[in-house]
């Protein structure tokens, strides 16, 4: 064997998260005791027994990381972000903690439409400078693959500018980043009297502008009575899949409103949020194999009950993913540490549940067959946590564990 670039030495365990989610959570992370971590090209090149490494795989440049009996998985796969805004709504969440809404807040033309009115006026320059932090605050946690919306721009020129923003940040951080576009996240203030014309915007001009530059996988629609009706969304959706991007829904989050069975319908990669799925839109989503992404963070910063029924839908047989949904609105908070404690506590989730969303069932929900998992050739993306347990990642709540973290074989 050639020389290994970096060796992780010293484990409790290792996580490879080569399961399915069909199989029981515990059994889905397949722990190696003891195992050692190989790297060579960026990839996986060995997990198993010291002992088994083969001759020569630990050479004079290979870097060895002692992980000091902590434990080691998969870099964390972020599925819902809102990583890229300017501006900020400090004022907001102190008036919701004194009884204000969310939808009073928003009605009063504040909520999305402050942020949007921010990132109109910030440049693609700024953009990316307020994001690099929360980039690196989101790889101290560990997570290494972010999904990131666009959603304050609300016209073309905003929403390109958002997802231009997407791709320069991803060139200037290690986290790799996934855009996906939003443009239906709320009808923008100039479309209050027509939102006819909005939803026709974004199908004829902004959909297809984005699919020209090839800057989105994914589209995405806010589907809720305070925002797209499942009409709209399903005409949006529609769209998009025909210029190629997959769809994933904000759905059922304050109201139940169809939009799980209409993701069911559109085979959309995810619906997210949830707190509010009905047991029909539940079959549906499982008869259509859409995973459920989890943000409880969200729940919690609204202040919202119920939070999402991650107890039942686990036992209906969906896949999850579980995300932090940071954004200056719902969920100021790039704590994955935080949303894998919550998915426990409130959720319903088991350990196991709660990091097989954050690792593997968040890189299924974005399409990444490789991520989110240790098996050979695979991307070596790692992280040693300072704990001997996956276990102690929730249950020592919003605490970040993450020790070491590597993206593509670098540490970062
Ligand atoms: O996922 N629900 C809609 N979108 C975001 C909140 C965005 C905001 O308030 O700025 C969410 O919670």
């Amino acid at each position: 064997m050639d020389g290994l670039d970096l060796l992780v030495r010293n484990t409790s365990e290792v996580l490879t998260v080569e399961g399915t989610h069909r199989e029981r959570a515990e059994d889905a992370l397949t722990p190696r005791p003891g195992a050692v971590v190989g790297v060579r090209g960026g990839r996986i090149a060995y997990v198993g027994p010291e002992a088994g490494l083969p001759a020569g795989a630990v050479g004079p440049d290979t870097e060895v990381v002692d992980a000091l009996g902590g434990f080691v998985g998969p870099g964390f796969v972020d599925p819902h972000t809102h990583l890229v805004f300017a501006g900020e709504r400090s004022a907001e969440f102190d008036l919701r903690n004194q009884g204000a809404t969310y939808l009073e807040l928003a009605k009063a033309g504040g909520g999305i439409a402050g942020t949007v009115r921010a990132t109109r006026a910030a440049s693609e320059d700024e953009l990316v400078r307020l994001a690099l932090p929360r980039a690196k605050r989101l790889l101290e946690q560990g997570v290494t693959t972010a999904e990131v919306k666009s959603g304050y721009g609300l016209n073309l020129e905003t929403e390109l500018k958002m997802l231009r923003a997407v791709r320069r940040l991803g060139t200037r951080t290690p986290l790799e980043l996934v855009p996906t576009l939003l443009c239906a996240h709320a009808v923008p203030e100039e479309y209050r009297g027509n939102r006819e014309a909005y939803v026709r915007l974004c199908i004829e001009e902004i959909l297809p502008a984005v699919a020209k530059e090839d800057l989105a996988r994914f589209c995405d629609v806010f589907v809720e009575d305070s925002a797209f009706t499942v009409d709209e969304a399903r005409r949006i959706l529609s769209a998009a899949k025909s210029l190629g991007m997959t769809p994933r829904l904000h759905a059922d989050q304050l109201t139940a409103c169809g939009a799980s069975e209409l993701a069911a319908e559109l085979d959309a990669a995810t619906a997210d949020h949830l707190e509010q799925v009905t047991d029909a839109g539940l079959k549906a989503l499982a008869d259509a194999n859409v995973t459920a992404v989890l943000v409880p963070t969200s729940t919690l910063f609204l202040r919202m009950r119920p939070y999402a029924p991650g107890r039942r839908i686990r036992d209906a047989g969906l896949n999850i993913a579980l995300g932090t949904n940071v954004n200056p609105g719902s969920a100021m908070s790039e704590n994955t540490a935080l949303a894998l404690g919550l998915a426990c506590l409130e959720n319903g989730l088991t350990a196991a549940e709660a990091y097989w969303g954050a690792t593997r069932g968040a890189a299924v929900s974005l399409g990444m067959q490789r991520h989110g998992r240790l098996s050979e050739g695979d991307p070596a993306d790692l992280v040693v946590f300072g704990c001997a347990s996956y276990r102690h990642l929730p249950y020592h709540l919003g605490v970040a564990h993450a020790r070491v973290v590597v993206k593509a074989g670098r540490i970062v």
